[in-house]
């Protein structure tokens, strides 16, 4: 074997009828906005580019192969997409990155492919990756891989939008507006079509938000509409519509939101008050009596993270999620209503790891500290849904592992869809009958048999149940 074998680089790029998952979520993290100027590095066949153009975005697109024509400028989002993977020498992929974080003036976001995909990519070993028939050359990622080499090449704070997809920031205001947005995302306002409407959309904001808006936090048509009045004119208005209780329960959210943010900035090094990004900073003023305070409460919080018997406690007190004798399942629908510390531990790991675009269940182990997201596609409309993957993170070893169960012959299946939700999620009521008709027919009797497809449909035959949808019915004679 030859190790100056020079691969065909160029046959690795796909035509894409869709945004490839990296730019589906750098544009849902606002990553991509119209004011940014966007290099998509090793754009190969260009399709990104087109649908980003087509998006109104001001985007060049470099490829070696396909468009090595055009010129290369530095650019606020610098994307390197599925590149590092099919750079056969170690020294090249290392320039490569460091070429591409060069040119970034405020973000590079960096994806590759995954040693999950492992069973689609088939090849001899050479170096540090495969060669594949098609003379071409995949390294894949371990998912912390990507995350830490990321980090050492370019000496940045990282921070993995979704596994496989890191984000490196050049400018810290950027990142940190990022991180506030990821913790609470800004409330969406309602349209306003004329003057009541904006004061509606008003009051619907300071009730989910605990507070007023600073004027730059309005939507410029609101705005427009809103300014027909005086500030204290507005100031009663809002005092007389909105509902108290609904006030305190967006500020109690907006407090924990604040204080969760502080908690994992410690992490990073947390700045001066004026480097928060100016919706926290507003937070902080209406909510605190200082940032010190805010500091200071987030300081105890993270002490809390540590304590495994406060963890437990937490989780034996949350009123939402099922507590098994190893961990916490919460439904996404949910995860913001778990006590503060479980938020935060939550989140500590999709930071570290980031949460899969698709996951349904997250579970939160009370012995070290470990989150895994499962998915369960069919969760709301199969009464037993049925595992399809899960993505695990060890916050203390930072490793990942992803199982798929695409295959399997005899999923492992949930009961009691209930208790993984809230009690007052509208789907938790028909879920909680058909629990307590099955519990009725004996189909729990034997736990340990339940855990699995095969063993359910041996439990349902054995009582002489089926199920229709949600209903328990008994089994027609055969
Ligand atoms: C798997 S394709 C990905 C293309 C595109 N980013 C996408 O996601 O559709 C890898 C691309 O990397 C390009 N490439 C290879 N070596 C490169 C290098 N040193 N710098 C930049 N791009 C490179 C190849 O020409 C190829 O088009």
């Amino acid at each position: 074997m030859s190790e100056t074998w020079k691969t065909v680089r160029h046959r690795t790029a796909i035509g894409r009828s869709a945004l490839s998952v990296p730019v589906r979520q750098a544009l849902a993290d606002r990553q991509l906005t119209p004011e940014r100027t966007i290099l998509d590095y090793g754009c190969g066949r260009g399709d990104d580019v087109r649908a980003l153009e087509q998006l109104d975005r001001r985007v060049i697109g470099w490829d070696p192969y396909y468009q090595s024509e055009s010129l290369i400028e530095p650019s606020s989002t610098v994307l390197l997409t599925y590149v590092l993977n099919v750079i056969e020498d170690p020294a090249e992929r290392r320039e490569t990155l460091e070429h591409a974080w060069k040119l970034a003036a405020t973000v590079l976001i960096v994806s590759a492919r995954l040693t999950w995909e492992k069973s689609k990519v088939r090849g001899e070993v050479f170096g540090d990756g495969l060669r594949t028939c098609r003379q071409t050359f995949q390294h894949l990622y371990g998912a912390s891989e990507l995350r830490s080499y990321v980090e050492e090449v370019t000496g940045a704070k990282v921070v993995a939008a979704a596994p496989g997809i890191i984000y490196a920031f050049k400018d810290d205001s950027a990142r940190l507006s990022y991180l506030a947005q990821r913790i609470a995302p800004d409330a969406a306002w309602l349209a306003s079509a004329d003057t009541v409407s904006a004061i509606a959309a008003l009051v619907d904001y300071v009730e989910r938000r605990g507070r007023p808006p600073r004027i730059d936090e309005v939507p410029h048509k609101t705005a427009q509409l809103l300014a027909n009045f005086k500030p204290n004119e507005l100031k009663r208005l809002v005092r007389d519509s909105a509902d108290a209780d609904k006030v305190a329960e967006g500020a109690k959210l907006s407090t924990l939101n604040t204080l969760l943010y502080l908690a994992v900035e410690l992490f990073n090094g947390r700045g001066p008050f004026s480097s928060l990004p100016a919706s926290v900073q507003l937070d902080v003023r209406a909510f605190f009596t200082s940032y010190r305070e805010a500091c200071r409460r987030s300081d105890r919080l993270l002490l809390k993270l540590r304590d495994t018997g406060y963890i437990r406690g937490a989780m034996a007190a949350s009123q939402v999620g099922k507590l098994t004798p190893t961990a916490l399942y919460v439904h996404q629908r949910a995860v913001d209503r778990m006590p503060t510390v479980l938020r935060l531990y939550e989140h500590c790991a999709s930071i570290a790891a980031g949460r899969p675009a698709e996951w349904t269940v997250a579970k939160l182990k009370h012995q070290g500290r470990a989150v895994s997201w499962l998915e369960y596609p069919d969760f709301d409309t199969d009464p037993h849904p049925r595992i399809q993957s899960s993505y695990a993170v060890d916050l203390q070893s930072l490793e990942t592992s992803h199982t798929s169960y695409v295959d399997s012959t005899n999923h492992p299946l949930l009961h009691r869809k209930h208790e993984f939700l809230a009690p007052d999620d509208p789907a938790a009521p028909r879920y909680r009958r058909l629990t307590e008709s099955e519990l009725k027919a004996g189909l729990y009797e034997n736990p340990h048999l339940i855990g699995t497809e095969n063993g359910w449909e041996a439990e349902l035959i054995r009582c002489g149940r089926a199920l229709r949808g949600h209903r328990l019915v008994r089994r027609p004679a055969e």
